[in-house]
């Protein structure tokens, strides 16, 4: 007899040209955050792996991260609406507040300088910045920016100010090749090593749906 295996999500699932990966994430919800960078286009992978893997997620974007990556690709592969802005929900349901009870964790990649600066500075002024002040999940951040930004001391003390806290968690960055053609570090970390970051963090707990 012919089985047939469902994948997650309404089978927006990708091919991977492998077998269905194991659904140990499922029950989690997962907000991907994502900023203006060029690395935006390496979550889309980090996006993809967790529903595969079970995983709700939902994604929401900075005005500057949909120059680089479209709402389309993510809508795609999370099987669900992009959060684009606060002003968009006819319901007069405040969605960002609902989204964020739910959240499991939230993953911030990547993450740029301005947006680092915005969060730290406890700044509420889209919907990203409003969802990570709004949330009480952990963050885990995976920065990404020419090597000069990265060593900034302003940067550096944003960052720093966000370690502080408990609930934000760094990933990253690595050293390597950036697209301004410069090496050192400020590279986004690999998305399988984000991914792995993801997992860990999530399953130290029950998904706060079965709590
Ligand atoms: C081609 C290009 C690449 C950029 N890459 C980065 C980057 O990797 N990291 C970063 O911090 N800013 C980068 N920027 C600058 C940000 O896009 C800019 O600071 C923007 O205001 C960030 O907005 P957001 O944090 O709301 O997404 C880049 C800008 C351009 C035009």
């Amino acid at each position: 007899m012919k089985t047939t295996v469902e994948p997650p999500n309404g089978g927006l699932m990708p091919p991977t040209g492998g077998p269905l990966a194991p659904q140990d994430l499922a029950g989690y919800e997962v907000v991907v955050c994502v900023s203006g960078g060029i690395a935006a286009y390496k979550v889309c992978e980090v996006v993809s792996r967790l529903v595969q893997r079970g995983a709700g997620v939902t994604v929401a974007m900075t005005r500057a991260a949909r120059k680089f990556v479209g709402p389309t690709t993510f809508q795609a592969l999370s099987g669900r609406r992009v959060l684009t802005t606060l002003w968009d929900h006819e319901s007069g349901d405040v969605q960002h507040v609902a989204m964020t009870d739910a959240a499991d964790l939230l993953v911030v990649a990547p993450a740029t300088a301005d947006l680092i600066g915005r969060i730290a500075a406890g700044l509420a002024d889209d919907v990203v910045t409003t969802l990570v002040i709004t949330a009480s999940a952990p963050v885990l951040v995976a920065p990404a920016m020419n090597e000069r930004m990265w060593a900034n001391p302003i940067v550096q003390r944003n960052a720093n100010s966000l370690r502080e806290q408990k609930r934000f968690q760094f990933i990253g960055p690595g050293s390597g090749w950036m697209a301004c053609r410069a090496v050192g570090p400020g590279r986004m970390t690999e998305p399988a090593e984000i991914l792995e970051a993801a997992t860990a963090l999530l399953r130290s707990t029950k998904p706060r749906s079965v709590k």
